[in-house]
């Protein structure tokens, strides 16, 4: 794929994990830098930061100064570390992120539909809300995030959608980790909306070890980006998937 961009598609290029940290000021305004000179949007899928400190959401986004372009993005588990998501949230948002937690946005005739999503495993391992208070609630956090990433895409109102996660809504994209890890890093239950309304493609990250693609029940491609999975790879590219959407007439 060359790295112009065209006017007949919308190009989007997409990370997860940059697991931001006080180390890291500095050393990614040049990949930064090439993702914006080769999409018309950024798309970040969680763990933009590593412990989830104020200190580091702002070297973060100082670092995505150099982006030029719209950058849409969602938190992952390490941005809650801290118990500051808001702080990040916020921080981000005045550095102009746009960061979804189950709203729907439009970047150039293109909806996105945003969440976090959870855990709780796959098909007929996933967890039942049964037994113990702290099961229900574990169960309940999942059918939480399944409803706000069904409310966003319910919401949309483009021909062209994707959708943008940090846990992954299918196993396919998490084959490779350690089997025993599984439910720890996604839930079929994040797939039931995306069913139920359908997407160009889905990104989400959270399986640094995980698969690139994948695919949902009904067809819908679904990658995996986290930064740590694209770079073992193709150690030769900047790690960034690009993903085109052919532009609407609106927008061309
Ligand atoms: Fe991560
Ligand atoms: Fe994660």
């Amino acid at each position: 794929m060359s790295q112009k961009k065209s006017d007949s598609a919308v190009r989007f290029a997409a990370v997860g994990d940059i697991h931001f940290k006080k180390e890291s000021a500095g050393t990614l305004r040049d990949f930064f830098a090439q993702a914006s000179e080769a999409a018309d949007a950024l798309l970040l899928c969680g763990d933009l930061t590593d412990y989830g400190t104020a200190e580091e959401a702002k070297l973060l986004a100082e670092e995505l100064s150099v982006v030029s372009i719209p950058i849409v993005a969602v938190l992952g588990n390490h941005d809650y570390e801290s118990g500051m998501p808001d702080t990040i949230r916020q921080t981000l948002i005045h550095a102009g992120v746009k960061v979804l937690d189950g709203e729907p946005c439009e970047i150039h005739g293109v909806g996105i539909a945003g969440v976090k999503g959870f855990a709780g495993g796959y098909g007929r391992g996933s967890l039942g809300a049964w037994g113990e208070p702290a099961m229900k609630m574990f169960v309940q956090e999942a059918l939480n995030e399944a409803l706000k990433l069904e409310s966003a895409l319910a919401k949309l109102r483009t021909r062209r959608r994707l959708a943008i996660l940090h846990y992954s809504p299918i196993v396919g994209t998490v084959e490779g980790e350690p089997v025993d890890i599984f439910p720890f890093l996604g839930s079929s239950r994040l797939e039931e909306p995306l069913n139920r309304y359908p997407v160009d493609a889905v990104f989400h990250g959270h399986a640094h070890r995980g698969t690139m693609e994948g695919r949902t029940i009904g067809g819908v491609p679904v990658f995996n980006v986290a930064k740590p999975l694209l770079q073992r790879k193709h150690p030769d590219r900047p790690p960034f998937r690009l993903y085109e959407v052919p532009r609407e007439p609106e927008d061309a």
